[in-house]
């Protein structure tokens, strides 16, 4: 067989559906082992971060002489000694990325740009394989992805052999979606705001399986979490296998409730879904916490990581009785994967290894910055630019509690939507999305001047927006 050492998945020779549960953090409570790896992890981020040459500020030369590490952080300041991080050091943030003041992204819930380490991680590694693509050199990928893969469960509160790296979220709801074993007759409840890859794809089965698909609608403006409980309990009947939905929804900012409506799925036997493209990277999410049976999310979203890459994590409890999409060279010789725990999710054939091994490299970025403090960040700009507006006049879809929310940022246009959005990238430069409304999605790598752009450019169009 001619298979690529480097694309491969170690074998262990042992599947992960065999793993015994005594050596599996799920068998430890989350207050158990989260704070505590999550301490080890950010220890050993600040040891690399401070063994890291000045290469984060000199790419060219950086590329030429760096040896290939496993997972490196970038060096970013330190915070202040007290007190909150102030504008001032986001702005030291803002300076990692390399987009153009005149063309500021406010669009994260579709791509965000990546901080110069992961873009050079990737460009580096990329150049190493084309120097020589030899199986040999290639053959330090597996730890390299292993090592991402390691880093991004950390950060998820999971256990690696519960994570695939796959290419984004639309592949990994897919094979949530092809994989959960149901019947004619069963019945599926999903969220009405989800993505296409969680709603009509679920269409799909239904009409090559005859499953029953029931979407669930919730208030337009919910302003308590139990408005959005209520619904989808409602729906469950004792026929119900799988309620699938979304953290925070791309078309209209809500953020669900996950801990009550998986705690509500767990109670009957239904396996709980969860959509994360627009909460990884931009909440502090813990799976185990959260209590989802699967959970899937893009890199190249909120978590500011490589193009093209995505994650798929799968409860190790819930791993064997999920199918793969696709079938490759890595998964071994029969029926029963060689691969461990989650890998086989991502049996996909020659991958991008310099992706893979970038996504360590994100994962560094955020835990250097820590994920509870973009949290915060994210939802403070969101709060201010959701406020602005609505001073403004005009109608938000998103609402203003945090709780409810998150960093996706949702006002009704009545009026002219393309031209709103076009005037404010050209004349503005401030780059939103048309999605549900005029959406703005503020991260960290934008500046509270950003924010008050953004205001300032829909009030500017405020007629065009409101027609
Ligand atoms: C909620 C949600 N799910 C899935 C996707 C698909 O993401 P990707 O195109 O990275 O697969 C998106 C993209 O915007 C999304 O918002």
């Amino acid at each position: 067989m001619n298979q690529s050492p480097a694309s491969q998945s170690p074998a262990t020779g042992s599947p992960a559906n065999r793993t015994p549960a005594s050596q599996s953090p799920a068998s430890q409570s989350p207050a158990d082992r989260r704070p505590t790896n999550r301490r080890r992890f950010l220890a050993e981020v600040a040891a690399v971060s401070a063994v890291l040459p000045a290469a984060l500020s000199s790419p060219a030369a950086a590329s030429a002489r760096a040896p290939i590490r496993s997972a490196p952080a970038p060096r970013l300041p330190a915070p202040p000694p007290r007190g909150p991080r102030d504008e001032s050091w986001w702005e030291q943030i803002r300076a990692h990325f390399s987009f153009a003041e005149e063309k500021v992204p406010m669009n994260a819930a579709n791509l965000c740009p990546s901080p110069r380490a992961v873009a050079e991680r990737v460009e580096e590694l990329t150049r190493d394989v084309d120097r020589d693509c030899s199986s040999n050199n290639r053959a330090k990928f597996r730890g390299l992805t292993e090592a991402s893969r390691a880093a991004v469960a950390e950060q998820l509160g999971v256990g690696a052999d519960e994570i695939a790296i796959v290419r984004n979220t639309s592949e990994a709801n897919n094979t949530v979606n092809n994989g959960l074993p149901l019947a004619a007759g069963d019945e599926v409840v999903i969220w009405d705001q989800n993505h296409p890859t969680n709603n009509v794809a679920w269409d799909v089965r239904a009409a090559r399986f005859g499953i029953v698909v029931r979407r669930v609608a919730t208030p337009a403006r919910p302003t308590t979490p139990q408005q959005l409980i209520d619904p989808f309990t409602r729906a469950l009947t004792d026929r119900t296998r799988v309620l699938a939905i979304t953290h925070v929804s791309n078309v209209s900012g809500v953020r669900l409730p996950v801990r009550e409506l998986a705690r509500a799925a767990r109670a009957r036997g239904i396996h709980l879904h969860l959509d994360g493209a627009q909460s990884w990277g931009a909440l502090d999410v813990d799976l185990r916490a959260l209590g989802c049976d699967s959970y899937t999310a893009s890199a190249h979203k909120w978590f500011m990581g490589p193009k093209e890459a995505g994650i798929l994590y799968v409860r190790e409890d819930r791993i064997p009785a999920i199918w793969p999409n696709t079938v490759a060279p890595g998964w071994g010789s029969d029926a029963d994967p060689d691969v461990r725990g989650a890998r086989k999710f991502e049996s996909l054939g020659q991958r991008d290894d310099a992706c893979l091994a970038a996504v360590g490299t994100a994962a560094g970025f955020h835990a250097t910055i820590g994920p509870g403090e973009i949290e915060t960040r994210v939802a403070d700009l969101a709060t201010t630019l959701k406020e602005g507006i609505a001073e403004l006049g005009l109608t938000l879809v998103t609402p203003l509690d945090p709780e409810l929310s998150g960093g996706v940022c949702i006002a009704e246009v009545p009026g002219d939507r393309s031209t709103a959005l076009r005037r404010l990238y050209e004349e503005h430069g401030i780059a939103g999305a048309g999605t549900g409304g005029l959406r703005l999605c503020p991260h960290i790598y934008n500046t509270r001047d950003h924010v008050a752009r953004a205001i300032e450019g829909v009030r500017a169009l405020r007629g065009v927006i409101l027609g």
